[in-house]
């Protein structure tokens, strides 16, 4: 689905990405992990639209997507979650999922004028669907809730709700399970498991829990200093004499210690 050439971004003389070349399968849940400092965030940044690369392509089903603005790739089903911004919690949970989709009626003044009952009909349509996610994602009882006033997982699960009101195809997740208690890492572990079987959303997934990765991600990628290292399962990345090496260069005594980073 996603096909990275020898992709780089540099930043002045750092190399941030420097020569990537991967793939993600259509209706992979993509593990990507690597230690602090790799480039995964940056490479996430550069295929989402949110950076431009300093030379290579990114194709999605074959069309040439680099560099495109994020809402365009949004509108290609192409999404990175984002974390629930802060003038968003004062407005309930069904409420931030019903901002998501763009282009509402409700918007210009024209419809303002001669719209009203298409603009009603919308929000009905968009009420209806923002209950069908919470439904889904199971805290149906937290719809009236601020987004503000829930815990760090619901809100983690609230960030996937938002990619299902616009029904993606790919979804990149940046350490959604940082900070996020055993539990709740399971309950989103649950959900983008459901959402790749249920709902055939493609996943690539940056984690440094590896019970998580090793739970949901075939394949794994690993990336090291800005390029892709090795790929596998990860138990195959894990015996794989070049990652333990990039980890230990990162100051862990030995390979079982890979398993915790
Ligand atoms: N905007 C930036 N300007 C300069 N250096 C950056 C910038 N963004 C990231 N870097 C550097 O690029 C390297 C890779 O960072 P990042 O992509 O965040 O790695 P990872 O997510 O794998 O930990 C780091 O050394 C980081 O300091
Ligand atoms: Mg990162």
């Amino acid at each position: 689905m996603i096909k990275v050439d020898n992709l780089h971004r540099h930043f002045g003389a750092f190399r941030a990405v420097d020569g990537a070349s991967l793939e993600i399968a259509t209706g992979s849940i993509t593990g990507l992990v690597g230690p602090n400092g790799a480039g995964k965030t940056t490479l996430f940044n550069v295929i989402a639209g949110a950076l431009p690369p300093t030379s290579g392509t990114v194709t999605m089903d074959g069309e040439d997507i680099t560099g495109l603005p994020p809402h365009e790739l949004f509108h290609k089903g192409l999404l990175r979650t984002f974390q629930i911004a802060h003038e968003f919690h004062s407005m309930t949970c069904r409420e931030n999922l019903m901002m998501v989709p763009g282009g509402q009626s409700g918007e210009t003044l024209w419809n303002t004028w001669f719209g009203r009952k298409r603009i009603a009909d919308e929000e009905r349509a968009l009420r209806a669907k923002a209950d069908e996610v919470l439904d889904f994602l199971t805290i149906s009882h937290l719809a009236d809730h601020p987004a503000g006033a829930v815990s760090g997982g619901q809100k983690k699960l609230l960030e996937l709700g938002r990619t299902m009101m616009v029904d993606a195809k790919i979804v990149f997740l940046d350490e959604v399970g940082a900070g996020v208690n055993r539990t709740l890492l399971n309950t989103i572990a649950d959900t983008i498991v459901r959402l790749n079987q249920e709902r055939d959303y493609t996943f690539c997934v940056i984690e440094h829990d590896m019970d998580f990765i090793g739970r949901i991600c075939d394949p794994v990628i690993v990336m090291a200093e800005g390029k892709k290292l090795a790929e596998g399962t990860l138990d195959e990345i894990k015996a794989n004499e070049q990652v333990i090496e990039a980890y230990l260069g990162t100051g862990l005594k030995n390979k079982d210690q890979v398993a915790t980073v």
